[in-house]
Protein backbone atom coordinates (compact mmCIF):
# COMPACT_ATOMS: atom_id res chain seq x y z
CA UNK A 1 0.00 0.00 0.00
CA UNK A 2 1.36 3.07 -0.84
CA UNK A 3 1.57 6.46 1.69
CA UNK A 4 -1.39 8.38 0.34
CA UNK A 5 -3.77 5.00 0.33
CA UNK A 6 -2.60 4.63 4.29
CA UNK A 7 -3.24 7.66 5.11
CA UNK A 8 -6.72 7.71 3.52
CA UNK A 9 -6.99 4.10 5.51
CA UNK A 10 -6.00 5.43 8.55
CA UNK A 11 -8.34 8.38 8.17
CA UNK A 12 -11.32 6.20 7.18
CA UNK A 13 -10.95 4.19 10.69
CA UNK A 14 -10.44 7.52 12.28
CA UNK A 15 -13.54 8.76 11.18
CA UNK A 16 -15.65 5.56 11.53
CA UNK A 17 -14.92 4.53 15.35
CA UNK A 18 -17.52 1.71 14.87
CA UNK A 19 -15.37 0.18 12.06
CA UNK A 20 -15.49 -3.08 12.16
CA UNK A 21 -19.32 -3.34 13.90
CA UNK A 22 -21.06 -1.59 10.94
CA UNK A 23 -22.04 -2.48 7.71
CA UNK A 24 -20.19 -1.48 4.22
CA UNK A 25 -18.63 2.18 4.85
CA UNK A 26 -19.07 4.88 1.83
CA UNK A 27 -16.26 3.90 -0.13
CA UNK A 28 -16.63 5.44 -3.60
CA UNK A 29 -14.39 2.63 -5.20
CA UNK A 30 -16.14 -0.24 -3.78
CA UNK A 31 -19.31 -1.22 -6.02
CA UNK A 32 -21.06 -4.31 -6.31
CA UNK A 33 -21.72 -7.28 -4.18
CA UNK A 34 -20.49 -11.21 -4.65
CA UNK A 35 -20.63 -14.69 -2.58
CA UNK A 36 -16.85 -15.40 -1.95
CA UNK A 37 -16.67 -19.33 -3.58
CA UNK A 38 -14.44 -21.45 -1.13
CA UNK A 39 -12.00 -24.11 -1.80
CA UNK A 40 -11.04 -26.99 -0.14
CA UNK A 41 -7.21 -27.40 -0.38
CA UNK A 42 -5.30 -28.08 -2.73
CA UNK A 43 -7.99 -26.63 -5.02
CA UNK A 44 -7.05 -22.55 -5.31
CA UNK A 45 -10.46 -20.13 -6.08
CA UNK A 46 -10.09 -19.06 -9.39
CA UNK A 47 -7.94 -15.62 -9.84
CA UNK A 48 -9.73 -12.41 -9.07
CA UNK A 49 -10.52 -10.99 -12.53
CA UNK A 50 -12.62 -7.73 -10.98
CA UNK A 51 -10.82 -4.27 -12.01
CA UNK A 52 -12.93 -2.66 -8.46
CA UNK A 53 -13.13 -3.87 -4.77
CA UNK A 54 -16.29 -4.93 -3.76
CA UNK A 55 -18.13 -6.33 -1.10
CA UNK A 56 -17.49 -9.81 -0.37
CA UNK A 57 -19.44 -11.92 1.92
CA UNK A 58 -17.87 -14.85 3.27
CA UNK A 59 -19.96 -18.18 5.16
CA UNK A 60 -17.54 -20.25 7.26
CA UNK A 61 -18.97 -23.34 9.39
CA UNK A 62 -16.79 -24.27 11.85
CA UNK A 63 -17.14 -28.36 12.59
CA UNK A 64 -16.05 -30.73 15.06
CA UNK A 65 -15.40 -34.50 13.56
CA UNK A 66 -13.88 -37.66 13.49
CA UNK A 67 -11.75 -37.85 10.35
CA UNK A 68 -8.49 -40.36 8.93
CA UNK A 69 -5.29 -38.43 10.17
CA UNK A 70 -3.18 -41.69 8.95
CA UNK A 71 -4.12 -45.21 7.74
CA UNK A 72 -5.87 -46.74 10.66
CA UNK A 73 -5.48 -43.63 12.58
CA UNK A 74 -8.44 -41.58 13.55
CA UNK A 75 -8.74 -37.92 14.67
CA UNK A 76 -11.33 -35.73 16.14
CA UNK A 77 -10.75 -32.79 13.91
CA UNK A 78 -12.02 -29.47 14.46
CA UNK A 79 -12.26 -27.74 11.36
CA UNK A 80 -13.07 -24.54 9.03
CA UNK A 81 -15.10 -25.74 7.03
CA UNK A 82 -15.20 -29.72 7.50
CA UNK A 83 -11.79 -30.00 6.17
CA UNK A 84 -8.45 -29.80 7.46
CA UNK A 85 -7.03 -27.22 6.39
CA UNK A 86 -10.13 -24.86 6.31
CA UNK A 87 -11.45 -23.34 3.26
CA UNK A 88 -9.09 -21.15 0.76
CA UNK A 89 -10.78 -17.57 0.91
CA UNK A 90 -9.34 -15.24 -2.19
CA UNK A 91 -10.26 -11.67 -1.96
CA UNK A 92 -9.27 -8.29 -3.96
CA UNK A 93 -7.09 -5.74 -2.35
CA UNK A 94 -9.40 -3.29 -0.86
CA UNK A 95 -12.54 -5.48 -1.02
CA UNK A 96 -14.60 -5.11 2.49
CA UNK A 97 -15.77 -8.61 3.67
CA UNK A 98 -18.71 -9.39 5.55
CA UNK A 99 -17.61 -12.42 7.18
CA UNK A 100 -20.24 -15.14 9.01
CA UNK A 101 -18.48 -17.26 11.32
CA UNK A 102 -21.23 -20.32 12.08
CA UNK A 103 -20.10 -22.83 14.61
CA UNK A 104 -22.61 -26.46 14.39
CA UNK A 105 -24.80 -26.93 16.67
CA UNK A 106 -23.20 -30.65 17.34
CA UNK A 107 -19.55 -28.74 18.13
CA UNK A 108 -19.07 -29.05 21.83
CA UNK A 109 -16.54 -26.04 22.10
CA UNK A 110 -17.07 -22.52 21.19
CA UNK A 111 -14.55 -21.06 18.18
CA UNK A 112 -13.64 -17.69 16.46
CA UNK A 113 -11.62 -16.92 14.16
CA UNK A 114 -8.31 -14.21 14.35
CA UNK A 115 -7.83 -13.89 9.92
CA UNK A 116 -4.13 -12.28 9.99
CA UNK A 117 -5.06 -10.05 7.08
CA UNK A 118 -6.97 -8.49 9.04
CA UNK A 119 -6.23 -4.73 10.78
CA UNK A 120 -8.01 -4.70 14.13
CA UNK A 121 -8.12 -6.19 17.00
CA UNK A 122 -7.79 -9.87 17.41
CA UNK A 123 -7.43 -9.86 13.57
CA UNK A 124 -11.26 -10.65 14.35
CA UNK A 125 -10.91 -13.34 16.73
CA UNK A 126 -12.97 -10.99 19.56
CA UNK A 127 -15.92 -10.33 17.26
CA UNK A 128 -16.47 -14.05 16.24
CA UNK A 129 -16.54 -15.95 19.29
CA UNK A 130 -19.55 -18.55 18.43
CA UNK A 131 -20.80 -20.84 21.00
CA UNK A 132 -22.16 -24.22 19.32
CA UNK A 133 -25.23 -23.54 17.17
CA UNK A 134 -24.57 -20.14 16.69
CA UNK A 135 -23.10 -17.45 14.16
CA UNK A 136 -21.08 -14.21 14.00
CA UNK A 137 -20.53 -11.46 11.59
CA UNK A 138 -18.38 -9.15 11.40
CA UNK A 139 -16.54 -7.02 8.68
CA UNK A 140 -12.99 -5.77 7.92
CA UNK A 141 -11.42 -4.01 5.23
CA UNK A 142 -8.53 -6.39 3.15
CA UNK A 143 -6.41 -3.08 3.02
CA UNK A 144 -2.97 -5.01 3.15
CA UNK A 145 -2.57 -7.66 0.16
CA UNK A 146 -0.28 -10.86 0.56
CA UNK A 147 -1.30 -14.48 1.78
CA UNK A 148 -1.96 -14.58 4.92
CA UNK A 149 -3.06 -17.45 7.70
CA UNK A 150 -6.36 -17.45 9.67
CA UNK A 151 -7.10 -19.54 12.68
CA UNK A 152 -8.85 -20.40 15.54
CA UNK A 153 -7.87 -18.24 18.60
CA UNK A 154 -10.41 -19.68 21.04
CA UNK A 155 -8.75 -20.34 24.36
CA UNK A 156 -6.88 -23.19 25.13
CA UNK A 157 -5.51 -21.36 21.45
CA UNK A 158 -2.52 -23.95 21.06
CA UNK A 159 -5.38 -26.97 21.21
CA UNK A 160 -7.65 -25.48 18.64
CA UNK A 161 -4.98 -24.76 16.15
CA UNK A 162 -3.38 -28.52 17.00
CA UNK A 163 -6.90 -29.83 16.25
CA UNK A 164 -7.06 -28.34 12.73
CA UNK A 165 -8.47 -24.76 12.65
CA UNK A 166 -6.45 -22.91 10.43
CA UNK A 167 -6.69 -21.78 6.73
CA UNK A 168 -5.58 -19.38 4.14
CA UNK A 169 -6.91 -15.99 2.71
CA UNK A 170 -4.83 -14.55 -0.46
CA UNK A 171 -5.98 -11.13 -0.53
CA UNK A 172 -4.98 -10.11 -4.25
CA UNK A 173 -2.88 -7.07 -4.81
CA UNK A 174 -5.01 -4.57 -6.67
CA UNK A 175 -3.19 -5.32 -10.10
CA UNK A 176 -3.64 -8.63 -10.07
CA UNK A 177 -0.72 -11.68 -9.56
CA UNK A 178 1.04 -12.78 -12.79
CA UNK A 179 -1.06 -15.55 -14.57
CA UNK A 180 0.03 -19.14 -14.10
CA UNK A 181 -0.91 -22.42 -14.94
CA UNK A 182 -1.60 -24.16 -12.17
CA UNK A 183 -2.30 -22.96 -8.44
CA UNK A 184 -2.51 -25.50 -5.51
CA UNK A 185 -2.95 -24.40 -1.80
CA UNK A 186 -0.62 -26.38 0.40
CA UNK A 187 -1.08 -26.22 4.06
CA UNK A 188 1.89 -27.71 6.69
CA UNK A 189 0.48 -28.59 10.32
CA UNK A 190 1.65 -30.91 12.78
CA UNK A 191 -0.64 -33.43 15.43
CA UNK A 192 -0.08 -34.41 18.75
CA UNK A 193 -1.53 -37.58 19.46
CA UNK A 194 -1.96 -40.02 22.63
CA UNK A 195 -0.17 -42.79 20.15
CA UNK A 196 3.01 -42.60 18.71
CA UNK A 197 3.18 -42.57 14.70
CA UNK A 198 0.46 -44.49 13.56
CA UNK A 199 -0.36 -46.25 16.47
CA UNK A 200 -4.44 -47.83 15.06
CA UNK A 201 -7.34 -46.54 16.66
CA UNK A 202 -9.31 -43.18 17.46
CA UNK A 203 -5.99 -40.68 18.91
CA UNK A 204 -6.64 -38.14 21.29
CA UNK A 205 -5.03 -34.84 21.52
CA UNK A 206 -2.13 -34.81 23.70
CA UNK A 207 -1.14 -31.53 25.95
CA UNK A 208 1.84 -32.12 26.78
CA UNK A 209 3.79 -33.46 23.46
CA UNK A 210 2.13 -30.53 22.07
CA UNK A 211 3.89 -28.20 25.24
CA UNK A 212 6.67 -30.21 24.68
CA UNK A 213 6.71 -29.71 20.71
CA UNK A 214 7.28 -32.97 20.11
CA UNK A 215 4.99 -33.96 17.16
CA UNK A 216 3.56 -37.32 16.03
CA UNK A 217 2.61 -36.54 12.70
CA UNK A 218 3.74 -33.48 10.84
CA UNK A 219 1.65 -32.97 7.10
CA UNK A 220 0.68 -31.18 4.21
CA UNK A 221 -3.19 -30.41 3.89
CA UNK A 222 -4.23 -32.55 7.26
CA UNK A 223 -3.56 -36.14 6.98
CA UNK A 224 -0.69 -38.33 6.07
CA UNK A 225 -1.13 -39.39 2.38
CA UNK A 226 -3.53 -35.83 1.36
CA UNK A 227 -1.18 -34.72 -1.47
CA UNK A 228 0.55 -38.32 -2.68
CA UNK A 229 -0.19 -41.20 -4.93
CA UNK A 230 -3.63 -40.71 -6.21
CA UNK A 231 -4.04 -37.42 -4.63
CA UNK A 232 -0.75 -35.71 -6.02
CA UNK A 233 -0.96 -32.72 -7.08
CA UNK A 234 -0.31 -32.42 -10.92
CA UNK A 235 1.18 -30.22 -13.94
CA UNK A 236 1.88 -30.96 -17.44
CA UNK A 237 5.72 -30.21 -18.87
CA UNK A 238 5.82 -26.08 -19.36
CA UNK A 239 3.12 -25.46 -16.89
CA UNK A 240 4.13 -22.21 -14.87
CA UNK A 241 2.40 -23.35 -11.10
CA UNK A 242 2.34 -21.74 -8.47
CA UNK A 243 1.66 -22.89 -4.83
CA UNK A 244 0.27 -21.01 -1.93
CA UNK A 245 2.04 -22.72 1.11
CA UNK A 246 0.62 -21.82 4.55
CA UNK A 247 1.86 -23.10 7.63
CA UNK A 248 -0.75 -23.62 10.34
CA UNK A 249 1.85 -24.90 13.15
CA UNK A 250 0.98 -25.09 15.73
CA UNK A 251 4.50 -24.94 16.52
CA UNK A 252 7.14 -26.14 13.91
CA UNK A 253 9.10 -23.86 10.87
CA UNK A 254 8.90 -25.53 7.66
CA UNK A 255 11.70 -25.76 5.66
CA UNK A 256 9.93 -26.00 2.30
CA UNK A 257 11.12 -28.18 -0.48
CA UNK A 258 10.52 -29.74 -3.75
CA UNK A 259 12.32 -32.76 -4.27
CA UNK A 260 13.65 -31.94 -7.95
CA UNK A 261 12.75 -28.42 -8.15
CA UNK A 262 14.34 -25.24 -8.04
CA UNK A 263 11.83 -22.04 -7.00
CA UNK A 264 12.24 -19.77 -9.86
CA UNK A 265 10.31 -16.83 -7.58
CA UNK A 266 9.29 -16.59 -3.91
CA UNK A 267 7.52 -14.73 -2.42
CA UNK A 268 8.96 -14.91 1.33
CA UNK A 269 6.84 -15.35 3.80
CA UNK A 270 3.46 -14.61 1.92
CA UNK A 271 4.55 -10.79 1.43
CA UNK A 272 3.35 -9.53 -2.21
CA UNK A 273 6.72 -8.60 -3.84
CA UNK A 274 8.66 -11.63 -5.38
CA UNK A 275 11.78 -11.25 -3.89
CA UNK A 276 14.25 -14.27 -4.21
CA UNK A 277 15.01 -16.35 -7.38
CA UNK A 278 16.36 -19.57 -7.85
CA UNK A 279 15.44 -20.66 -4.15
CA UNK A 280 15.71 -24.34 -3.00
CA UNK A 281 14.22 -24.44 0.34
CA UNK A 282 12.11 -21.66 2.02
CA UNK A 283 11.22 -21.37 5.30
CA UNK A 284 7.76 -20.83 6.17
CA UNK A 285 6.95 -19.51 9.88
CA UNK A 286 4.27 -21.26 12.13
CA UNK A 287 0.96 -18.52 11.34
CA UNK A 288 2.29 -17.54 8.44
CA UNK A 289 3.05 -18.23 4.20
CA UNK A 290 4.93 -18.40 1.35
CA UNK A 291 4.25 -18.18 -2.47
CA UNK A 292 6.56 -19.79 -4.82
CA UNK A 293 6.83 -20.31 -8.56
CA UNK A 294 8.60 -22.72 -10.80
CA UNK A 295 8.12 -23.96 -14.42
CA UNK A 296 8.30 -27.50 -14.84
CA UNK A 297 10.52 -28.64 -17.50
CA UNK A 298 10.51 -32.37 -17.07
CA UNK A 299 8.21 -35.42 -16.35
CA UNK A 300 7.92 -37.07 -13.34
CA UNK A 301 7.01 -37.68 -9.74
CA UNK A 302 8.42 -34.41 -7.20
CA UNK A 303 8.08 -34.53 -3.84
CA UNK A 304 7.29 -32.08 -1.27
CA UNK A 305 8.62 -32.26 1.99
CA UNK A 306 9.59 -30.56 5.06
CA UNK A 307 13.41 -30.85 4.75
CA UNK A 308 13.05 -30.92 8.41
CA UNK A 309 13.46 -34.36 6.96
CA UNK A 310 12.49 -36.81 9.50
CA UNK A 311 9.63 -34.97 9.66
CA UNK A 312 9.28 -36.12 5.83
CA UNK A 313 9.94 -39.33 6.32
CA UNK A 314 8.84 -40.68 9.60
CA UNK A 315 5.76 -38.54 10.50
CA UNK A 316 4.17 -37.45 7.84
CA UNK A 317 5.29 -34.26 5.55
CA UNK A 318 5.19 -35.75 2.17
CA UNK A 319 3.34 -34.83 -1.03
CA UNK A 320 3.90 -35.00 -4.39
CA UNK A 321 3.54 -33.10 -7.90
CA UNK A 322 2.74 -35.40 -11.28
CA UNK A 323 4.25 -33.91 -14.41
CA UNK A 324 3.20 -35.39 -16.99
CA UNK A 325 4.58 -34.72 -20.85
CA UNK A 326 7.48 -34.46 -22.87
CA UNK A 327 11.04 -35.71 -21.96
CA UNK A 328 13.60 -33.49 -22.08
CA UNK A 329 16.86 -35.43 -22.39
CA UNK A 330 18.98 -32.39 -22.11
CA UNK A 331 17.89 -30.88 -18.69
CA UNK A 332 17.69 -34.08 -16.97
CA UNK A 333 18.45 -37.54 -18.50
CA UNK A 334 16.61 -39.87 -16.71
CA UNK A 335 17.57 -42.83 -14.34
CA UNK A 336 20.96 -44.25 -15.71
CA UNK A 337 21.76 -46.25 -12.45
CA UNK A 338 21.01 -46.86 -9.16
CA UNK A 339 23.54 -47.51 -6.19
CA UNK A 340 22.99 -47.45 -2.32
CA UNK A 341 25.33 -45.43 0.13
CA UNK A 342 25.40 -46.30 3.42
CA UNK A 343 28.11 -44.45 5.55
CA UNK A 344 30.12 -47.42 7.65
CA UNK A 345 30.62 -47.50 11.57
CA UNK A 346 29.45 -45.15 14.02
CA UNK A 347 26.97 -46.92 16.10
CA UNK A 348 24.34 -44.66 17.69
CA UNK A 349 24.63 -42.99 21.06
CA UNK A 350 22.64 -43.72 24.00
CA UNK A 351 20.91 -40.12 25.27
CA UNK A 352 20.97 -40.42 29.09
CA UNK A 353 17.75 -39.94 29.97
CA UNK A 354 15.42 -39.28 32.73
CA UNK A 355 14.73 -35.79 34.04
CA UNK A 356 15.30 -34.76 37.50
CA UNK A 357 12.26 -35.39 39.88
CA UNK A 358 11.25 -31.79 40.46
CA UNK A 359 10.62 -31.22 44.09
CA UNK A 360 8.11 -32.53 46.55
CA UNK A 361 6.46 -29.94 48.58
CA UNK A 362 6.93 -30.66 52.48
CA UNK A 363 4.33 -27.96 53.16
CA UNK A 364 0.60 -26.90 52.37
CA UNK A 365 2.39 -23.14 51.54
CA UNK A 366 4.96 -25.24 49.38
CA UNK A 367 2.18 -27.35 47.78
CA UNK A 368 0.05 -24.12 47.22
CA UNK A 369 3.39 -22.23 45.61
CA UNK A 370 3.93 -24.91 43.39
CA UNK A 371 0.23 -25.50 42.58
CA UNK A 372 -0.60 -21.80 41.69
CA UNK A 373 2.44 -22.10 38.89
CA UNK A 374 1.04 -25.49 37.38
CA UNK A 375 -2.36 -23.54 37.26
CA UNK A 376 -0.82 -20.95 35.61
CA UNK A 377 0.67 -22.54 33.01
CA UNK A 378 -2.15 -25.73 32.40
CA UNK A 379 -5.56 -24.23 33.57
CA UNK A 380 -5.63 -20.17 33.88
CA UNK A 381 -6.36 -19.92 29.63
CA UNK A 382 -9.51 -21.87 29.98
CA UNK A 383 -10.53 -21.77 33.48
CA UNK A 384 -9.39 -18.10 33.67
CA UNK A 385 -6.68 -16.09 36.04
CA UNK A 386 -9.32 -16.12 39.47
CA UNK A 387 -11.03 -19.65 38.64
CA UNK A 388 -14.20 -17.60 37.49
CA UNK A 389 -14.47 -19.64 34.24
CA UNK A 390 -15.36 -18.97 31.03
CA UNK A 391 -19.59 -18.17 30.62
CA UNK A 392 -20.82 -20.87 28.03
CA UNK A 393 -17.35 -22.49 27.29
CA UNK A 394 -15.59 -23.53 30.69
CA UNK A 395 -17.17 -23.99 33.86
CA UNK A 396 -15.69 -22.05 36.88
CA UNK A 397 -13.62 -23.52 39.65
CA UNK A 398 -14.06 -20.83 42.19
CA UNK A 399 -16.75 -21.70 44.23
CA UNK A 400 -17.66 -25.17 42.28
CA UNK A 401 -19.94 -27.41 43.63
CA UNK A 402 -19.21 -30.15 40.93
CA UNK A 403 -15.17 -29.48 41.93
CA UNK A 404 -15.51 -29.03 45.63
CA UNK A 405 -18.22 -31.60 46.38
CA UNK A 406 -15.78 -34.57 44.89
CA UNK A 407 -12.19 -34.91 45.27
CA UNK A 408 -11.22 -38.42 43.42
CA UNK A 409 -13.82 -36.98 41.03
CA UNK A 410 -11.43 -33.76 40.37
CA UNK A 411 -8.46 -35.68 40.35
CA UNK A 412 -10.00 -37.84 37.92
CA UNK A 413 -10.72 -35.17 35.48
CA UNK A 414 -7.19 -33.93 35.82
CA UNK A 415 -5.48 -37.16 34.75
CA UNK A 416 -7.73 -38.50 32.68
CA UNK A 417 -9.76 -35.06 31.03
CA UNK A 418 -13.28 -34.92 31.10
CA UNK A 419 -15.30 -34.33 27.94
CA UNK A 420 -19.56 -34.32 28.08
CA UNK A 421 -22.43 -32.86 29.76
CA UNK A 422 -21.92 -31.94 33.61
CA UNK A 423 -23.99 -29.26 35.73
CA UNK A 424 -21.63 -26.55 37.47
CA UNK A 425 -23.70 -24.68 40.22
CA UNK A 426 -26.84 -25.21 38.20
CA UNK A 427 -25.33 -24.50 35.08
CA UNK A 428 -24.75 -27.04 31.69
CA UNK A 429 -21.49 -27.47 30.33
CA UNK A 430 -21.11 -29.76 27.31
CA UNK A 431 -17.03 -29.25 26.80
CA UNK A 432 -13.95 -30.98 26.10
CA UNK A 433 -10.78 -30.90 28.43
CA UNK A 434 -7.89 -32.63 27.58
CA UNK A 435 -5.80 -34.86 30.03
CA UNK A 436 -3.03 -33.10 31.86
CA UNK A 437 0.04 -35.30 31.94
CA UNK A 438 0.85 -34.14 35.43
CA UNK A 439 2.83 -36.28 38.09
CA UNK A 440 0.76 -37.09 41.34
CA UNK A 441 2.94 -34.72 43.42
CA UNK A 442 1.43 -32.29 40.76
CA UNK A 443 -1.66 -32.79 40.61
CA UNK A 444 -1.96 -33.41 44.35
CA UNK A 445 -0.31 -29.47 44.34
CA UNK A 446 -2.46 -27.91 41.41
CA UNK A 447 -5.61 -29.28 43.21
CA UNK A 448 -4.42 -27.96 46.66
CA UNK A 449 -3.91 -24.55 44.84
CA UNK A 450 -7.42 -24.84 43.51
CA UNK A 451 -9.21 -26.25 46.52
CA UNK A 452 -8.15 -23.09 48.88
CA UNK A 453 -8.30 -20.51 46.39
CA UNK A 454 -10.36 -17.87 45.24
CA UNK A 455 -12.72 -18.24 48.78
CA UNK A 456 -12.89 -22.42 47.91
CA UNK A 457 -12.56 -24.11 51.69
CA UNK A 458 -11.38 -27.54 49.79
CA UNK A 459 -8.86 -29.77 51.52
CA UNK A 460 -5.82 -30.30 51.25
CA UNK A 461 -4.64 -33.35 48.58
CA UNK A 462 -1.65 -35.63 48.76
CA UNK A 463 -0.10 -37.20 46.52
CA UNK A 464 -1.06 -40.48 48.36
CA UNK A 465 -4.67 -40.05 47.51
CA UNK A 466 -3.50 -38.99 43.79
CA UNK A 467 -1.61 -42.54 43.32
CA UNK A 468 -4.79 -44.25 44.92
CA UNK A 469 -6.99 -42.54 42.48
CA UNK A 470 -4.56 -43.07 39.68
CA UNK A 471 -4.38 -46.62 40.28
CA UNK A 472 -7.94 -47.62 41.34
CA UNK A 473 -8.98 -47.60 37.10
CU1 LIG B 1 -11.69 -23.22 17.87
Amino acid sequence: MNRSTFTSFVLLILVSGSFLLTGCQSDPQISGEEQAVLTYAPAVPAAITRNHPTKVIIELETTEEVKRLADGVEYTFWTFGGEVPGKFIRVREGDFVEFHLNNHPDSKMPHNIDLHAVTGPGGGAASSFTAPGTGSTFSFTAANPGLYVYHCATAPVGMHVANGMYGLILVEPKEGLPPVDKEYYVMQSEFYTGGEYGEPGLQPFDMQKAVDEDADYVVFNGSVGAMTGDNAITAEVGDRVRLYIGNGGPNLVSSFHVIGEIFDLVYTEGGTVANQENVQTTLVPAGGSAMVEFTVDVPGTFILVDHSIFRAFNKGALGMLTVTGEEDLDMYSGKQEETVYLPEGGAIQEIPGGAPEPPTAQTIAERMDAGARIYAANCAACHQPEGQGLAGAFPPLAGSDYLLEDTDRAIRALINGLSGPITVNGVDYNGVMPAVRLSDEEVANVLTFINKSWGNDGAEVTPSTVTRVRSSH
